[in-house]
């Protein structure tokens, strides 16, 4: 596997599993959600995702809670417990599966009509083939959300200079690629997706209304669309 940390992950789980239960990731689900609306539903069945590095499975299973029938792809087994006992105790039927998404994708017997990458490909050491096997296995007319860190996010410079500061163990010292979402949006163009939205959102509490604003949101969404023919 070529996880770089997926031992770092497994150690993490229990803190990452209370920031899901957090307003800023509140904040993440919601735009993620509010994107995933685009997508074209077939007629005939539920639309399916692929949620790549679900950790513990908050927003797989809000997707699946918005009529989506979810698989979760993670390298961390610790995440993937997680995942499976929030999926349980929401009754939720979603498929967590272990794996490397900078390798094959797992043969799932069908093209996504979604697939959706929240906060991992800064961790990924090269994460243009993510993005490439994203849109190949992506269904016609699919949607592929990406969010990745706002380096212009003034919250998040504080944070991490505090971080830098007090000499923190943290996620910082985890990233690999810090890409802007310029370049994010040129790998998707050159593996023959449209980059059709790009978001900044998610803020601490007193600066939730201006998240919107490149200066103040922690995260970009980069939103794309495969072509329908
Ligand atoms: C910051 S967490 C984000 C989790 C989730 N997407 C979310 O937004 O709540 C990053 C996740 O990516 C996973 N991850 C990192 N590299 C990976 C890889 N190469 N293959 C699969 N999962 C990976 C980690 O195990 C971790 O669960």
């Amino acid at each position: 596997m070529t996880v770089s940390t997926p031992a770092w992950f497994d150690e993490v789980a229990p803190w990452f599993v209370g920031f899901s239960q957090t307003g800023a990731f509140k904040q993440r689900v919601e735009a993620f959600s509010r994107a995933a609306a685009g997508v074209r539903r077939p007629a005939d069945r539920l639309p399916r995702c692929l949620d790549l590095g679900c950790g513990p499975g908050e927003l797989a299973v809000a997707l699946a809670a918005q009529g989506f029938e979810v698989v979760g792809i993670d390298a961390s087994s610790e995440m993937l417990r997680y995942a499976r006992e929030t999926a349980a105790r929401q009754a939720l039927a979603v498929t967590f599966l272990q794996g490397d998404v900078t390798a094959e994708f797992p043969v799932l017997g069908f093209s996504p009509e979604l697939i959706v990458c929240s906060s991992v490909l800064e961790y990924l050491e090269d994460p243009e083939v993510v993005i490439a096997r994203s849109a190949h296995a992506l269904a016609a007319g699919g949607l592929l959300l990406v969010s990745i860190p706002n380096p212009k996010s003034l919250p998040r410079r504080e944070q991490e200079a505090l971080y830098s500061l007090r000499r923190r163990r943290t996620y910082v010292d985890q990233q690999r690629s810090l890409v802007p979402h310029t370049e994010l949006a040129r790998m998707g163009e050159a593996a023959g997706l449209q980059a059709i939205g790009i978001r900044h959102f998610s803020a601490p509490r007193l600066l939730v209304r201006w998240s919107k604003l490149r200066l103040v949101g922690t995260l970009t969404l980069v939103v794309f669309r495969k072509p329908s023919s």
